[in-house]
């Protein structure tokens, strides 16, 4: 049987669009529904209790189109409210960023010495840490606040000598540490993948968790019997805001078009939920 429901994802902006391309190769069949709070972007340097708060309205927004799983693109949520984004799931999968790229870096690590790039508020939550140590402990994580990659990224800088510089400044400790093994733990960072690894000289492996992610969306559907055996109608965008920029951002994340973008009210929409 195959199952049409949509599968909902969601971002604090338009990086989550990094995953919303590797779902889109993994699982062509299926329809999504991307939320991307444009308006209140970026969380990474937010409150735990706003990044919560946030978490939980859009995934009641979510839950009110029969979604079938959720996907939380965003690291920073996965990190600090993945737990509130479950509560208001109730019964149906949630899956987030983090756990995908932990279990990857635990595989692929030879000398189980790990290093995590993020937001301050990803690493500040030592979610990636916890996560691997939890699977095994005998593994040392070295966790990085890279803030300043964000807006380079989002200024079309991914190219340039500065966010080379930058790169070569934040990730020197992690090298001197001696990781074997880099997660890209923010949307964001897929997308100086090739500056990351010129700046790494190909010695060190590096885990996308856009990708692994994917991967284990599939996996759950599979065992839930809940794919879609063939796709029903067009993907759906939302957004919180929509700036001038957002086209030419969009494009860059999603590495393609996006086909139509509404924009929303949260807080109306929400209120006509209640
Ligand atoms: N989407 C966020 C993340 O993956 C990066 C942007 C932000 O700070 O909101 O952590």
């Amino acid at each position: 049987m195959s199952d049409t429901r949509p599968i909902g994802v969601f971002d604090s902006g338009l990086g989550g669009l990094t995953v919303v391309h590797e779902l889109r190769e993994a699982l062509p069949n299926e329809r999504l529904i991307y939320l991307g709070d444009t308006l209140r972007c970026p969380y990474g340097g937010r409150s735990i209790d706003a990044i919560r708060t946030f978490s939980r309205e859009i995934t009641t927004f979510l839950m009110k189109q029969n979604v079938k799983m959720i996907v939380v693109a965003c690291n920073t949520v996965s990190a600090v409210a993945l737990q509130d984004v479950i509560e208001v799931a109730g019964n149906i999968p949630v899956l987030g960023v983090v756990g995908p790229g932990c279990r990857a870096a635990l595989h692929t690590s030879v000398d189980k010495r790990i290093g995590v790039i993020g937001t301050k508020a990803t690493v500040r939550a030592g979610a990636y840490g916890n996560g691997i140590r939890a699977l095994d402990e005998r593994v040392t994580v070295y966790e990085k606040a890279c803030p300043l990659l964000v807006p380079l990224v989002e200024e079309g800088f991914a190219e340039n000598k500065v966010t080379e510089l930058m790169l070569e400044e934040y990730l020197d400790e992690l090298v001197d540490f001696g990781v074997d093994t880099l997660v890209l733990g923010c949307t964001h960072y897929p997308l100086l993948s090739k500056q990351i690894h010129r700046v790494l000289g190909g010695r060190i492996e590096v885990i996308d968790s856009a990708w692994w992610t994917a991967r284990e969306a599939k996996q759950i559907l599979g065992d839930r019997g809940e794919l879609a055996v063939e796709r029903e109608g067009n993907d759906r965008f939302y957004a919180t805001d929509m700036t001038e920029e957002f086209t030419r951002l969009a494009s860059i994340f999603l590495r393609g078009q996006m086909d139509s973008v509404v924009e929303i009210d949260l807080h109306n929409e929400l209120t006509e939920i209640q």
